[in-house]
């Protein structure tokens, strides 16, 4: 089938290229000329891993393509997916449906014999339908219809999600629609992928509520975190013992210091507004909004503490800048509250990561190192900030030998309590007592 995907950024050019490996003819288009010709010079323009390989291969074989002629592109095409941003609105969190809008008019243009138009882009409750007007308005001849098909890949694992996802779910209202959007997916039946067919407000709704609850699973388990500070349990075990338990389930229990992303934080906002605006206010969704900002706030003053208090003059070396590991997405990470409010406090951060220097710099006033124990060179403690696996064993006697003070401050619980005092080092980590080293075996470590 021949597809053209409208944006070619985090999902657009996941999907582009995952559909293309199914063996359909797509074509990515974005108005963005600088990314577009990257990727026709075979660049990649975000950090997504085997994304490189995909396109490369899919390109080769003739099956991807890209251009930003969209009204050209769209001639030619069976089924024309959105999938744009939609940031939130500024002032109310509403997402902002500009750049949805505009590729419905510039498809609208293109549409030449029956077409299926798929919103991807997570957008609120009755897009799908104000997008069909928007094209009927425009080309009140066209032969088109509208589909939903939110998309709920995980940035990092982006590929092997949409190669094999927990379902997909398709919003439509014709039959018509509906055999293309089984097209689409048909190789995904092979792995029996369950595919939800629903109503577009539906499959609206459920992309907005999926996020919404995962948010809040992990907003309710970081309470439990600082509860477990307050009575003497550990939150590792707590996660642990409830996760177990089939009806709630392991994944999203990992205390932290809030959620970030592209999606969680607008997506939360947008729930929101959406509930308020329609008479039905989610009491639930704003808690979890308010508590995870506080959180973020909150994680500044966590390392102050556990830095002595006061951050004047003093240096944290920070490692993980982005808001999850495998990916180079700096929106809305932890890291621009924690990093800005660290420094307020008095001191210099000195910060590595392996994917997320380059757009952190944009938006921060850092310092960026080239390796991890670099930040750590005179620093007077270390704070992990993201999970990366390249974090997960660093050599702690280096570590302890780098740093002033040997204070680890650990946001992720990646590392265990005893093993940190068998290094010597005073460890500060999420929802576990702090542990400071007996100095006898700190000096047997050494
Ligand atoms: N990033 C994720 O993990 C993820 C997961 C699921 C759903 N989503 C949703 O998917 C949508 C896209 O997110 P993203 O992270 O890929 O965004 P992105 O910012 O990485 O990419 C959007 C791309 O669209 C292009 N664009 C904007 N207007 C255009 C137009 N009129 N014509 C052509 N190109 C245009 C931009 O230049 C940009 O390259 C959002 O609604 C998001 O909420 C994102």
């Amino acid at each position: 089938m021949r597809i053209v995907m409208v944006g070619a950024g985090y999902v657009g050019l996941v999907s582009g290229a995952c559909l293309s490996e199914f063996g359909h003819e797509v074509v990515c288009v974005d108005c963005d000329p600088g990314r577009i010709a990257a990727l026709k010079e075979g660049r990649i323009p975000i950090y997504e891993p085997g994304l490189q390989q995909i396109v490369q291969a899919n390109g080769a074989a003739g099956r991807l393509s890209f251009s930003t002629d969209l009204s050209g592109a769209v001639r030619e095409a069976e089924a024309v997916f959105i999938a744009v941003g939609t940031p939130p609105r500024h002032g109310d969190g509403h997402a902002d449906l500009t750049y949805v809008y505009q590729a419905a008019r510039d498809i609208a243009e293109g549409l030449n014999g029956y077409t299926v138009v798929v919103t991807k882009s997570t957008v609120p409750v009755g897009t799908a339908r104000a997008v069909q007007a928007v094209i009927r308005q425009a080309r009140p001849d066209a032969d088109f219809d509208i589909a939903s098909n939110p998309e709920f890949l995980r940035e990092g694992s982006a590929i092997e999600d949409f190669r094999r996802p927990d379902r997909v779910v398709v919003g439509c209202e014709s039959e018509r629609a509906r055999e293309v959007m089984r097209e689409i997916y048909r190789p995904l039946f092979i792995n029996e992928t369950p595919m939800l067919f629903t109503g577009r407000e539906s499959a609206e709704l459920i992309k907005y509520a999926a996020n919404a609850f995962l948010a809040t699973k992990i907003t309710f388990i970081n309470e439990m975190a600082d509860l477990c500070e307050q009575v003497g349990a550990d939150i590792k075990d707590v996660a642990r013992g409830m996760g177990l338990d089939k009806r709630i389930g392991g994944k999203f229990l990992h205390a932290g210091p809030g959620f970030g992303g592209s999606c969680f934080p607008k997506d939360t906002l947008a729930l929101l507004k959406t509930s308020q605006d329609h008479g039905a206010p989610s009491r639930i969704v704003d808690a979890v909004v308010s508590v995870n900002d506080a959180r973020k706030r909150a994680m500044a003053r966590k390392i102050a503490a556990a830095f002595g208090g006061d951050l004047n003059g003093k240096t944290v070396a920070l490692l993980g800048l982005t808001f999850k590991p495998n990916t180079d997405d700096m929106r809305d990470a932890p890291s621009l509250t924690i990093v800005p409010a660290l420094q307020a406090l008095g001191a210099t951060v000195r910060a590595f990561d392996p994917e997320g220097m380059a757009q952190a710099r944009k938006l921060m006033d850092i310092e960026t190192c080239e390796d991890a124990y670099e930040t750590m060179q005179g620093a007077d403690g270390l704070v992990l900030l993201t999970e990366w696996n390249q974090f997960r064993a660093l050599n702690l006697v280096r570590v302890g030998q780098l740093l002033r003070q040997k204070l680890i401050v650990d946001l992720r619980n990646i590392y265990a309590p005893a093993q940190m005092q068998s290094y010597g080092f005073r460890y500060v980590s999420i929802g576990r007592a702090a542990v400071q080293p007996p100095s006898t075996l700190a000096v047997a470590a050494e």
